[in-house]
């Protein structure tokens, strides 16, 4: 049976973690990729990596910003995707934050392209923030339960 483990960014998981994100988007130049996990380390928020058995199969992070929650840095092997890891770590990221019962959390993120029906999926809906930019911007509101039961 596989095991599945979350673990928090640590300088020593930035190697797993470039393999993973060069998976996916292989643009970045290996040093702007080093530099960015580096800086997700000093960032106020959590960031979670996924592992089933030893291989890093998902990450991503919450950053917190004043009223609401920044989900940025998802990311699944290819080779796991449509398998549930993605939704499974934001599962993880949302149960571990820990609003008062009557408070309503907001998560809002930048959809890549050909990612946005799977934050549809999950009962994100497109906002527009009204910079003129054309990047695909997805919000949803949570309750305390919800965040709990997502
Ligand atoms: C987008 C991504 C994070 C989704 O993760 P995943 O593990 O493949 O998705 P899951 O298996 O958890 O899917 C959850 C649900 O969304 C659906 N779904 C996932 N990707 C989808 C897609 N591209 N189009 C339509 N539906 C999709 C799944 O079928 C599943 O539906 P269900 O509720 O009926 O079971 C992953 O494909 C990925 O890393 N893509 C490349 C990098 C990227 O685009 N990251 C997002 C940055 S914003």
């Amino acid at each position: 049976m596989s095991l599945v483990s979350f673990r928090p960014l640590s300088p020593e998981r930035i190697p797993d973690l470039l393999e993973l994100h060069a998976a996916n988007a292989a643009s970045y130049s290996p040093g702007d990729r080093h530099r960015y996990f580096e800086s997700l380390i000093a960032m106020e928020g959590l960031f979670l990596c996924l592992f089933v058995d030893d291989q890093l199969v998902a990450a991503g992070g919450l950053q917190k910003h004043e009223d609401y929650w920044w989900l940025h840095s998802l990311d699944v092997h290819p080779s796991r995707q449509r398998q549930g890891w993605g939704r499974r770590l934001i599962r993880e990221l949302l149960a571990a934050l820990s609003p008062g019962p009557a408070e309503i959390t907001t998560i809002a993120l930048n959809a890549a392209s050909g990612a946005e029906d799977f934050y549809r999926r999950l009962g994100f809906v497109p906002y527009d923030p009204g910079d003129g930019s054309d990047v695909a911007h997805f919000c949803r509101h949570f309750t305390a339960a919800e965040l709990k039961s997502f």
